[in-house]
Order: C-alpha cells, then sequence, then structure tokens
C-alpha cells in the first residue's frame, strides 16, 4: 500500500469516497452501483443540518499543531454547508481517565464533574457526527483521545448510531504507520455501531509545513465541505 492509499476518505456505510492524489472523485451509491460524482453533490447529511462534534487531542498549539491543522480544514469544509460544529479541545480541558468503578452503570453520571462530563458529554449525545482529531503517539491514538474515548463508556448505548470521522497525523511514512490506529478506529466504529463518513491518515506529517504541503488538507476539507 502507497501513502495515497491512506488517503481513503469516505469508507463504511451507506456510500464510500475515496479521493485521490490528483483530486478525481468517486463516490459508491447506497445501491452499491460505482458512479462518479461532482464532489459538491455527495450528500451524507441528506442535505439537513448537522450537530458536529470535533475532539482535538494534541498537546501542540493551534498554529504548530499538524492534526488541529486537518481538523480546521475539515471545520472549514463542513461550514460551508452551515452545520453547527462544536470543538472540544481534549489536551487542555480538565479531563480525568475512567476508573472502572461502573458507578455509571453504562448509562449515567460519571464520578467525575469534568470538562467531558459537563462540556463534552452533552454535545455528544446530540451531535449526529464525532470527529476524533489525534496526533499517532507509539502507532495508537493521543492518551488525551483514548481518554475521552474510555469516558464514552458512560453512555455507551446512548452514542451508538452516529456518524463519525477520523483524523490522525504521523511523521511516519510507511505504508504501515497507520495501521493499528486504523484498526483500532474501525474496530470501535463497529462497537459503537457508528457510520463512518471520513478517514484521513496523514503519514509524512510530522511538522506544521510538511501538513500544509501535503494533498490531506483538501481531503479533510472535502469531506467536510461534502457532508
Ligand atoms: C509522544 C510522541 C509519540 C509519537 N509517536 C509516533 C509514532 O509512533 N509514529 C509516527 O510516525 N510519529 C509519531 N510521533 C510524531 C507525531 O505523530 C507527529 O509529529 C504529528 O504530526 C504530531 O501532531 P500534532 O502536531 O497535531 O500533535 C510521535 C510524537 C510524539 C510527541
Amino acid at each position: 500500500m502507497n501513502r495515497r492509499d491512506f488517503i481513503k476518505i469516505l469508507s463504511v456505510g451507506a456510500m464510500a469516497m475515496y479521493v485521490s492524489g490528483c483530486g478525481a472523485t468517486a463516490a459508491v451509491k447506497p445501491d452499491g452501483q460505482n458512479d462518479p460524482v461532482d464532489e459538491q453533490s455527495t450528500i451524507v447529511s441528506g442535505g439537513s443540518t448537522m450537530n458536529i462534534v470535533v475532539i482535538n487531542s494534541s498537546p501542540h498549539s493551534e498554529a504548530q499543531s499538524t492534526s488541529r491543522y486537518l481538523a480546521q480544514r475539515f471545520i472549514d469544509g463542513a461550514s460551508t454547508k452551515g452545520h453547527n460544529i462544536f470543538v472540544f479541545d481534549a489536551a487542555n480541558e480538565d479531563t480525568h481517565p475512567c476508573k472502572g468503578c461502573d458507578h455509571c452503570h453504562m448509562d449515567g453520571d460519571c464520578i467525575f464533574n469534568d470538562a467531558i462530563q459537563t462540556k463534552l458529554m452533552p454535545k455528544m449525545l446530540e451531535a449526529d457526527l464525532l470527529v476524533l482529531v489525534t496526533p499517532l503517539y507509539y502507532y495508537g491514538m493521543s492518551a488525551q483521545l483514548k481518554t475521552i474515548v474510555d469516558r464514552f463508556y458512560s453512555r455507551t448505548t446512548r452514542l451508538n448510531g452516529k456518524r463519525s470521522m477520523m483524523i490522525a497525523t504521523a511523521w511516519n511514512s510507511a505504508d504501515w504507520t497507520m495501521e493499528a490506529l486504523q484498526n483500532h478506529y474501525e474496530t470501535l466504529v463497529r462497537y459503537m455501531d457508528w457510520t463512518d463518513v471520513g478517514q484521513v491518515w496523514a503519514t509524512g506529517c510530522g511538522t506544521r509545513s510538511m501538513v500544509e504541503r501535503s494533498e490531506f488538507g483538501d481531503a479533510a476539507y472535502n469531506i467536510g465541505a461534502n457532508l
């Protein structure tokens, strides 16, 4: 698999779309027929306004971070369609990892009345689309994002059935760079009964200038603009 294969951006669920390095777009319609389409006519939301929650998890600043850059490009695209977008900054908010105490019984308040419970969870519960954003850390998601994901536990069933998207950046550009994280994300999608609407696996994007020069910014933008 070469680097371009990593920019698969719409993969599972009712429709799948891939953006190649040269910008050609093709979609698979729900009936399974391949059909080249204009990017602007690819509608995942059915044309209605969606509530979107973007969860950033890089400790790097807005100006430095590669994954925040791609998240912003996605937001820029989604904004053209008037969707409601809430951004949570997992690296700088007050968050606590799940203690496994089961106080919540998987559908109740967490013992931690932190930003996950008070700010993020209410938005996630009413969201149509959850966007997970992370730098690649030792071939997995950042601890900051994993902290959020583990706290899904308190409302797992209520978070079922949503749409989801994944954005990840990495320094490495080997074809296996994102394999473990992609497997994890796709397993999460399956367990949570989510519908994936896009994946941006930005390999070879270890610094801000690398990601800004890459094709992944446009890929992220296009997913947003085509919702
Ligand atoms: C703790 C740590 C672990 C990392 N692990 C990997 C890794 O396993 N593979 C890789 O290609 N890059 C790795 N990187 C590099 C980052 O994924 C890469 O620089 C990324 O672009 C940072 O994104 P950000 O600016 O949004 O935080 C690591 C960086 C840090 C700080």
